[in-house]
């Protein structure tokens, strides 16, 4: 990872709390980065962190002694957890286990990691890393939820192979993910949307056309689930007025489940009220069908056409009633991008619009990477193809400019 991309270590102090899973070689990587990035880092390892990874390796990538016990049982010299929860800028709990985890909720005190979290003043983060069912067990989610609460910073795991075979949610994150996380926590950019309020449209609408068939659209949701969960990081609240899609509701935010066009329009009129301003992601349909059939449809022999009427333009309402808010908007294209995309924000009042081209490769539809340009009413920048989260930091940037 290019070292300017951590920026904001150098100096720092940070207590990083090892605890026993097998994910803990890869905390040997994360502290390395974070001493490359300049911070000061002192270990904490439970005592069954010490079988899965080494004091000595530990010690010598921190250049710091470990710290597992109370006490050093040879000369009695006192291992303050007060002192250390003080020292730290922030405690980092990379990997958690599910173990940890409780035991953090609870406040149970049985090992030095335990006493400096409840000692520290700074802000935590833990990684949670176990398999996928400990994982989302409920007692789990609960117990982050909790945390979450408390004001605990959740370095969410990856999905993928798991050390036991199976494949699912629980994999730690990857240490240099982790230590972009703590880089940002500990920048000032961190709480730039602290006490804004931002509508984040997201995913498919649904019309339907009898109980059981729907006209719908190709969104996965992936783009508007990571503006939502940017703002969240940057502090602001989102209110997510979600259409249909895979994802879990990012932590943090207030997702409000729509199906159709109506009620997304709904929703997010509602939403916007008492907001700063919004980012419209959503796929709507344009059309639903005129009549909903209350049973199945038959099939007959001939054609069938189903008459269909337009649905209400959300994101023009909102831009009608803007009153100096932000809106930002969404333009997926085939072709005439350019033009397309400045008619749009024209007339709809936004004060950008991003612009996907499914001509481009990568972009668009139910990937994981997007390539789009900003435009608004002074120019057009391009942007290359990059993840979607990525891609959610460099509009959420661009909004900012304009608070
Ligand atoms: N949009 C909306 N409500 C609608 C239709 C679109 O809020 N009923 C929003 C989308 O979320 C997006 C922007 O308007 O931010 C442009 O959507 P798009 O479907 O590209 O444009 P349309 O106005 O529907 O035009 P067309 O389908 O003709 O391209």
């Amino acid at each position: 990872m290019a070292q300017k991309e951590l920026e904001n270590l150098g100096r720092r102090h940070i207590l990083l709390g090892v605890t026993g899973s097998i994910a803990a070689y890869k905390a040997a990587l994360l502290c390395r980065l974070l001493v490359t990035a300049g911070a000061e880092v002192k270990v904490v390892m439970t005592p069954l962190a010490k079988q899965f990874i080494t004091p000595l390796t530990m010690a010598t990538l921190s250049k710091n002694p470990i710290l597992v016990d109370f006490f050093n049982p040879e000369n009695g010299e006192w291992n303050s957890h007060v002192k250390l929860g003080v020292w730290a800028d922030c405690m980092l709990i990379a990997p958690a286990t599910a173990n940890t985890l409780a035991k953090m909720v609870s406040g149970i005190a049985d090992n030095l990691l335990l006493t400096s979290y409840l000692s520290a003043r700074c802000p935590v983060v833990v990684a949670p890393a176990m398999d996928l069912d400990m994982y989302a067990h409920p007692a789990t989610q609960q117990n982050l939820a909790t945390l979450l609460k408390r004001g605990v910073h959740v370095a969410e795991p990856g999905e993928g192979e798991l050390a036991s075979g199976l494949s699912g949610k629980g994999r730690m994150a990857e240490p240099e993910e982790i230590a972009r996380f703590v880089d940002d926590l500990l920048s000032e950019k961190k709480k730039s949307l602290e006490g804004k309020h931002f509508v984040v449209t997201a995913g498919a609408t649904i019309e339907p056309i009898d109980p059981v068939r729907f006209i719908s659209n190709h969104s996965s949701g992936k783009m508007g689930y990571a503006l939502a969960t940017e703002l969240a990081r940057r502090g602001a609240r989102v209110s997510l007025v979600s259409g249909r899609t895979a994802l879990e509701c990012p932590r943090g935010v207030d997702r409000i489940d729509v199906l159709s066009a109506e009620e997304m329009y709904r929703a997010a009129v509602e939403a916007f009220a008492t907001a700063d301003g919004a980012i419209m992601c959503a796929a709507v349909a344009d059309y639903t069908p005129k009549q909903v059939a209350d049973r199945k449809l038959k099939k007959g022999d001939g054609e069938l056409n189903i008459e269909l009427k337009r649905t209400r333009d959300i994101a023009a309402e909102l831009g009608a009633h803007k009153n100096g808010r932000l809106l930002v908007g969404f333009a997926l294209e085939t072709h005439d991008e350019e033009l397309h995309a400045e008619a749009k924000l024209q007339k709809k009042n936004f004060d950008f619009i991003v612009l996907n081209s499914l001509r481009d490769a990568g972009a668009g539809f139910r990937g994981d990477t997007n390539k789009v340009s900003l435009i608004d009413r002074t120019g057009r920048e391009d942007l290359p193809l990059m993840t979607k989260s990525e891609v959610a930091g460099r509009i959420i940037d661009k909004l900012e400019t304009f608070l």
